[in-house]
C-alpha cells in the first residue's frame, strides 16, 4: 500500500517535470549554444582533461534542466491565470474591463484581451439592438397590415349580413373597403423596397441626366393630384442644361414620395419644385404651404412607421415608411436629406446631388 503511494508520488512528480519541461522547450535554442562555449571555455582552461570535461558536463546539463523545469513552471502558471481570464470573460464573470488584471510583465497582452472583451461587449450589445428592432419593426408590419385587413372585412361582412341590398351605404362601404385594399397595397410595396434597400439588394445605377426635363416630367405627372386638391404645383426654372449625377429611377421614387407627401398634407396654397444650384451641387428642393412639423416630430419623421398623425396618415393612404425609404435613396447618393418647418408655417424638404 505504502509502495503504490510512493509510486503514485513519483509518478506525479515526473508528469509535473515532465510537463515544466516541455512548456519551456521554446528556450532551448536560448540555453543550447551558451552551455556550449561554457564547455568548450572549460575545456581550454582545463587543458582538454577529459575528467574536467565531464564533470562541467554534468553540472551544466543539471543547471540547464533546473533552469528549464523552472521557467516552464513560471510560464505554466502564466498560462493558466490567462484561460482562467479567458474562461472568466466566457462566463461573463467580468462586468468592465478594469476587473482584467494579468501579471505586470503582461500589460500588452492584459490591454489586448480587454480590448477584445469591450468589442465583444459592444457586438452583443449591438445585437441585442437589431434585435429588438426587428421585433419591433415585426410588431408595427402585424399592426399595419391588420389595420386595413380588419377593416375591410368589416365592411365585406355588413355588406353580406344585408347592406349590400341598402342603397344608402353599399356603394360607400365597397368603396372605404376599395381605399383600405389600396393601403395594403401601398404597404406591401413600401415594405418590399425598405427590405429591398436594407438588405442591401437595392441595385443603384448612378449617371448624369438633364434635371430640366426630367423634373418637368414628374410634375407633369403629378398636377393632376394637386389639382383634385385644387393645389397649385410649380416647377421653377432651371438652367437648360444642368445635368445632376444620380440613379434616375430611385431618385424619381424621392421625389414623387416628397410631392405625394407634400400634395397630401397640404390644404390650402401651393407646392413648389426648385433646384438651387451651388458651384459643385445642385439642391433639389419641395417646398409646400401645409401645416408645418414641430421640432420634436421632426426629429422622428424619416424613421420607419413614424407619423405624426397615424388616422390623417392612412386616410391618404400612407404608410409611414415613404419618408424612411426617401432617407436610405439620399444617403446611398452620400449625401443628406434636409428639411426646414415650423408649426403653421409649410415645410421644405431638400437634397443636394453632385454636379
Ligand atoms: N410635407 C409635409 N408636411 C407635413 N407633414 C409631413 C410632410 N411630409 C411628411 N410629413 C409627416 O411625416 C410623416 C411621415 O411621412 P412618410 O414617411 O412619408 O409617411 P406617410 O406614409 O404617413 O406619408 C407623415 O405621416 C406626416 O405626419
Ligand atoms: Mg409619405
Amino acid at each position: 500500500m505504502k509502495q503504490l503511494r510512493e509510486l503514485a508520488i513519483v509518478s506525479k512528480i515526473w508528469n509535473n517535470s515532465k510537463r515544466n519541461l516541455s512548456a519551456s522547450s521554446s528556450f532551448l535554442p536560448a540555453i543550447i549554444p551558451p552551455s556550449i562555449a561554457v564547455l568548450i571555455l572549460i575545456s581550454l582552461i582545463g587543458g582538454f582533461s577529459i575528467q574536467a570535461l565531464l564533470y562541467s558536463f554534468i553540472i551544466i546539463v543539471i543547471f540547464d534542466t533546473i533552469t528549464l523545469y523552472l521557467l516552464g513552471k513560471f510560464r505554466l502558471q502564466e498560462i493558466s491565470k490567462i484561460l482562467t481570464t479567458i474562461n472568466s470573460i466566457r462566463d461573463n464573470k467580468f462586468s468592465s474591463p478594469d476587473e482584467i488584471r494579468l501579471d505586470k510583465n503582461l500589460v500588452e497582452l492584459e490591454g489586448e484581451i480587454k480590448a477584445m472583451f469591450l468589442r465583444t461587449q459592444n457586438d452583443i450589445a449591438n445585437l441585442k439592438k437589431l434585435e429588438h428592432v426587428r421585433t419591433e419593426f415585426l410588431g408595427n408590419v402585424s399592426h399595419e397590415l391588420r389595420t386595413p385587413i380588419f377593416a375591410m372585412q368589416g365592411y365585406l361582412e355588413t355588406l353580406l349580413g344585408g347592406a349590400i341590398n341598402d342603397p344608402k351605404v353599399n356603394q360607400t362601404f365597397l368603396m372605404k373597403a376599395n381605399h383600405h385594399t389600396q393601403n395594403l397595397n401601398n404597404l406591401l410595396n413600401d415594405l418590399i423596397d425598405i427590405s429591398m434597400i436594407e438588405s442591401g439588394q437595392m441595385r443603384m445605377s448612378f449617371r448624369y441626366f438633364n434635371v430640366s426635363t426630367y423634373l418637368e416630367n414628374i410634375v407633369n405627372e403629378m398636377i393632376p393630384l394637386a389639382e383634385e386638391k385644387n393645389l397649385q404645383l410649380n416647377l421653377y426654372e432651371i438652367r437648360p442644361n444642368l445635368q445632376l449625377f444620380g440613379d434616375k429611377d430611385r431618385i424619381k421614387q424621392v421625389l414623387v414620395n416628397l410631392i405625394s407627401n407634400a400634395i397630401k398634407y397640404t390644404e390650402e396654397g401651393n407646392i413648389d419644385v426648385a433646384v438651387e444650384e451651388e458651384s459643385k451641387f445642385g439642391r433639389i428642393i419641395i417646398k409646400d404651404t401645409g401645416p408645418g412639423i414641430t421640432d420634436s416630430d421632426l426629429d422622428r419623421i424619416f424613421e420607419r412607421f413614424y407619423r405624426v398623425d397615424k388616422d390623417r396618415s392612412r386616410a391618404v393612404g400612407g404608410t409611414g415608411l415613404g419618408l424612411a425609404i426617401v432617407k436610405h435613396i439620399i444617403d446611398a447618393h452620400s449625401s443628406k436629406i434636409e428639411v426646414k418647418s415650423k408649426l403653421g408655417q409649410g415645410s421644405e424638404f431638400s437634397f443636394k446631388l453632385k454636379k
